[in-house]
């Protein structure tokens, strides 16, 4: 989850202890934040990036506390698109004002596959040619690269929420068949997956549905899935919207917002293309996180909104099922004393 507390794409304090917390919290993969290949590719000035090796070592300090607390350190590849150069969502969450620049948040030129702006108002991108392409793919290239050096154990390319990739898929932002509209984001999976250990598991994150009229389709997100499973990804992340607003935060959506709404597209995919993939989307309770795995319709959920109400999700979500009754899973320096408190709890009627 994007943080917004980046400087010139470094991460820094806030978001060691952010991550951090959801490694204390038994999660068993923790992302990095969408995480920006090259510097106009950011959202706003506030994202992290990758696109210098001096992005290298705070990055690394992130994977290797991750790793400390036995989960494993992912990071998310982005490149906003047209969707870049705008205010951080507290300041707006809008293309960038005056107020913004008086900040020290100065507008930059974006790029994207059209040069039609996201909405009145927006910044008119550069449309992206041949040479874009070929440094882009270079850009990602030299992200992953990175990564590896960073060591990051799960790689995650979004491909969601109405950025660059996604631009280039949905035909509210891109001409063409569909696959047309798919080559150059397959192009950049492929440049990733090369550049990626072998033994490592690449996800993609997709948005499932635009959620317009005349957009991006599941069945659309079926045949891209199995172009996917051949280009070597290991995990398709079924996420939907923000071709045009927030995809999490926009004022009205046509597909209503309720408990695990995305979760039927996680599981068409994984049936339609014989692709595992992970579901997001107000996933709330364990029981509810428990019944999309054990029903088959999803093989990993990704909690967002609920980690940050409560970073020991997890742990919690392992004592409601049961699977922790002595709480071995908590990390000792709590669990020691969580474990005789429960009895003690347990006692005084607290706990059954
Ligand atoms: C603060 C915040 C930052 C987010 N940043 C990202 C991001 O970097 N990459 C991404 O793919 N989705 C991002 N999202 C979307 C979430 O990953 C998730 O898909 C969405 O919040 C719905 O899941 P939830 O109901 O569990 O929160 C963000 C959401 C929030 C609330």
């Amino acid at each position: 989850m994007c943080q917004y507390s980046a400087r010139e794409g470094h991460v820094t304090d806030w978001h060691f202890v952010h991550l951090g917390k959801f490694a204390q919290g038994g999660a068993g993969i923790v992302f990095v934040e969408a995480t920006a290949v090259e510097a106009r590719g950011r959202i706003t000035h506030g994202d992290t990036g990758i696109w210098d090796d001096a992005h290298i070592p705070g990055l690394a300090r992130i994977a290797d506390f991750v790793r400390s607390q036995g989960a494993a350190p992912a990071i998310q590849l982005a490149h906003a698109g047209r969707k870049a150069s705008m205010a951080r969502p507290w300041y707006g969450n809008a293309p960038l004002t005056d107020a913004d620049v008086a900040r020290g948040d100065k507008p930059w030129e974006i790029v994207a596959p059209t040069s039609e702006p996201l909405g009145e108002g927006w910044l008119r991108p550069r449309p992206i040619g041949e040479r874009d392409e070929e440094m882009l793919l270079d850009a990602y290239r030299a992200a992953v690269r990175r990564a590896v050096a960073a060591g990051f154990e799960v790689l995650e390319i979004h491909a969601a929420h109405g950025y660059l990739l996604h631009s280039f898929l949905s035909p509210i932002s891109n001409h063409g068949t569909r696959e047309e509209r798919m080559r150059f984001p397959l192009r950049v999976v492929r440049t990733v997956r090369a550049a990626w250990p072998a033994e490592r598991p690449l996800f993609v994150r997709v948005s499932s549905i635009d959620d317009i009229e005349g957009g991006w389709t599941i069945e659309d997100t079926v045949a891209l899935a199995k172009e996917l499973k051949a280009s070597g990804v290991d995990v398709v992340d079924c996420s939907s919207g923000g071709i045009q607003g927030s995809a999490t935060a926009a004022a009205k959506f046509m597909l209503p917002r309720v408990p695990g709404f995305q979760l039927p597209f996680a599981e068409r995919v994984r049936k339609e293309a014989g692709m595992k993939t992970m579901a997001v989307g107000l996933i709330l309770t364990p029981e509810q996180a428990e019944e999309a795995l054990a029903a088959g319709r999803a093989d990993l959920v990704a909690i967002a909104r609920e980690a940050l109400y409560d970073p020991n999700w997890p742990l919690h979500a392992a004592q409601a099922l049961g699977a922790d009754p002595q709480m071995e899973r908590w990390p000792v320096q709590y669990g020691w004393w969580l474990t005789r408190r429960e009895s003690l709890l347990r006692k005084l009627g607290f706990r059954r």
